[in-house]
């Protein structure tokens, strides 16, 4: 990892502020002084500000419920970030796993482990995702078995992986895809001639979401495990 950004995770100072302190000498890399912020260091390495070793902050992981009306970005655009609800220091520091549209409520992942979402969103990674879906018209008996098979979607050269669709009424159905294209249920409904009213997600892998609209919690040490363990 980059200093700057090893010395940002183990104090409370920003990017700017910590190169800064960087640039001024302030920071030894093994008893050298290091000036220049993208020296790329590592956990152990012995790193000391003003005389005072830093130690790296464990990473953090966290499970959230998302409103509608709110998008999976850093900042404010359109809609709010979804962040305006995690209120944990150095949130600027975090990202989002395997985003959801505005539209779209439910379980998103949220880490400062680049290493760990990647391995989550990864195309080899079969990690499963289940969307609790609502439809404009009732479901067709052929629809399941499209799923299952995969489908073209428009503009895309590769069938879809096999999707598990189940049916709960006429126009309500859970269905579960192991892939993260880009509004990819919407477009699963569109090449099959029917539309997604309501779009919520319950789970990702064996986590399933738990705490209400707005809220969040971190993840368990076996959650966290889980979804790369694949
Ligand atoms: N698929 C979509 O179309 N939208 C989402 O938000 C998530 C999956």
């Amino acid at each position: 990892m980059r200093l700057d950004k090893f010395v940002c995770k183990s104090t409370e100072l920003t990017r700017h502020e910590a190169i800064v302190k960087i640039n001024e000498g302030a920071v030894c890399v093994n008893e050298k002084v290091t000036t220049n912020e993208a020296t790329q260091v590592h956990e152990n390495n012995a790193i000391v500000l003003n005389g005072i070793r830093l130690k790296a902050r464990d990473f953090r992981y966290i499970l959230m419920h998302k409103p509608a009306g709110t998008i999976c970005s850093n900042i404010d655009e359109m809609y709010p970030s979804l962040f305006n609800y995690v209120d944990v220091e150095n949130v600027s520091e975090l990202h989002i796993a395997g985003r959801l549209d505005a539209d779209t409520t439910g379980l998103v992942l949220i880490t400062d482990d680049g290493r760990w979402s990647f391995g989550i969103t990864a195309p080899n990674n079969k990690c499963g995702k289940t969307y609790r879906v609502g439809l404009s018209k009732a479901i067709t008996d052929d629809v399941a078995i499209k799923f299952k098979q995969g489908l073209k979607l428009q503009g895309e050269q590769q069938f879809t992986r096999p999707a598990k669709l189940e049916v709960i009424s006429s126009k309500e159905v859970l269905l579960t895809i192991t892939e993260g294209k880009f509004h990819q249920v919407k477009r699963m409904f569109s090449a099959v001639g029917n539309r997604v009213m309501s779009l919520h997600r319950e789970a990702i892998g064996d986590i399933f979401l738990d705490v209400e609209v707005g809220h969040w919690r971190y993840l368990t040490r076996d959650e966290i495990h889980s979804l790369t363990k694949r």
